[in-house]
């Protein structure tokens, strides 16, 4: 977690945990205001310009990204792949960053590399929003899934969650579940096969931790039934090291009109996109199926978000302290991850902060995984 420690400082957005509840509602209602409103925001960002690189694919992230400054009255500017960029030549993430910030008056970043919009923020003059960092965060589909329960529920407490899929892989997962931790009454449904169960750290550290009511199951239709929200997820194959394993797993929920007979009629199903097989086509005729409003709500949080960190920006232009000093170790562990952004870029130093002091457990400041003390 990387929370930004002195508030009225210039803020970047890396982990959605780094927004407060408060902050969240008040995105929740600018998002609101611009879609009653939309002529209100058409020109907010006149001569503000957004920096899209992406590293990795993307179609709604990156399009809804560009699509947000558009309606804004900003100008984009960017990359969709990494094969038409420096970082073929070997340039850092670092020094990229420092580029775009001449270029540029935000960033929106996605990469295959866990902590790379982290090490970016570390490095620009100006706000970074991290649109996916391999299996690790995506806050900002996070913040459209809230403002889709929000929208087509009316609460964001008192809801039964089920999440199924690749919920070992799934960074949105990871990151929603992080963000409804902080909400009241929220039981959860894991729903995936041994072998894609969610991570142990998520487990303990935010489902233990906050004292949320979970089960897990390998059964969709035993789940259905009880849920108020049903999160399917892609099986994500580009994450797997062995494709066997990926053969094997990649239909292991297909959710069917069928399926759906015994759930709530107030069901809402949702889901990040983009789907393979996991939703029949059929489902999307179904009042319940709110996967493609869900990807138009997160263009209006995208929207929210920009207009946030760049109003913070200007006010506070000094940038925020990224880690509490007396909580981090630096160069006394190596990150053993291999989609850690340490693995390719190894002038970084190796940063670990300390989440458990009595059990001394400390994980990397840039993936979050375990150090192997
Ligand atoms: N949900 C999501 O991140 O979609 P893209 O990969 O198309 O951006």
């Amino acid at each position: 977690m990387k929370v930004g420690l002195n508030r009225g400082c210039m803020r970047s957005l890396i982990d959605v945990v780094d927004l407060t509840v408060e902050e969240i509602d008040e995105l929740i209602n600018v998002a609101n205001d611009i879609i009653e409103n939309p002529e209100k925001y058409q020109e907010k960002c006149k001569g503000k310009k957004l920096a899209t690189l992406f590293y990795e694919p993307s179609t709604r992230t990156r399009l809804s990204f560009t699509a947000a400054m558009m309606e804004l009255g900003g100008n984009v500017l960017g990359f969709s792949e990494a094969s038409s960029s420096s970082a073929m030549k070997g340039e850092s993430i670092a020094d990229t960053a420092k580029m775009l910030s001449c270029y540029a008056d935000i960033i929106a970043m996605r990469s295959p590399k866990e902590g790379a919009p982290f090490v970016a923020s570390k490095a620009a003059s100006i706000p970074v929003i991290n649109a996916g960092d391999g299996g690790h965060c995506h806050p900002t589909q996070t913040l459209g899934d809230l403002l889709t329960i929000k929208r087509e529920v009316g609460r964001l407490d008192n809801l039964t969650v089920g999440f199924c899929g690749d919920l070992k892989y799934g960074r949105t997962v990871h990151s929603f579940i992080n963000a409804l931790s902080r909400y009241k009454n929220i039981k959860i449904v894991l729903i995936s096969p041994e072998e894609l169960k969610l991570p142990n750290y998520v487990k303990y550290e935010v489902l233990d931790k906050n004292k949320m009511e979970y089960r897990e199951t390998t059964s969709l239709e035993e789940a259905i039934p009880g849920l108020d929200v049903l999160y399917m997820t892609r099986i994500q194959q580009e994450r797997f090291v062995d494709i066997d394993e990926y053969n094997r797993l990649k239909d292991s929920y297909i959710l069917t009109v069928d399926k759906l007979q015994n759930a709530k009629d107030s069901l809402v199903i949702m889901h990040p996109l983009p789907r393979v097989n996991e939703i029949s086509v059929k489902v999307d005729d179904d009042k319940r199926a709110c996967y493609f409003k869900q990807a138009l709500y997160g263009k209006y949080m995208r929207m929210a978000l920009i207009l946030k960190l760049l109003d913070e920006a200007k006010k506070n232009p000094q940038k925020e302290q990224m880690y509490n000093l007396d909580e981090v170790v630096f160069d006394k562990f190596t990150c053993t991850n291999p989609r850690c952004i340490t693995s390719t870029e190894q002038e970084l130093t190796q940063i670990f902060k300390c989440v458990d002091k009595k059990n001394g457990i400390y994980r990397c400041i840039y993936c979050e995984k375990k150090a192997n003390n």
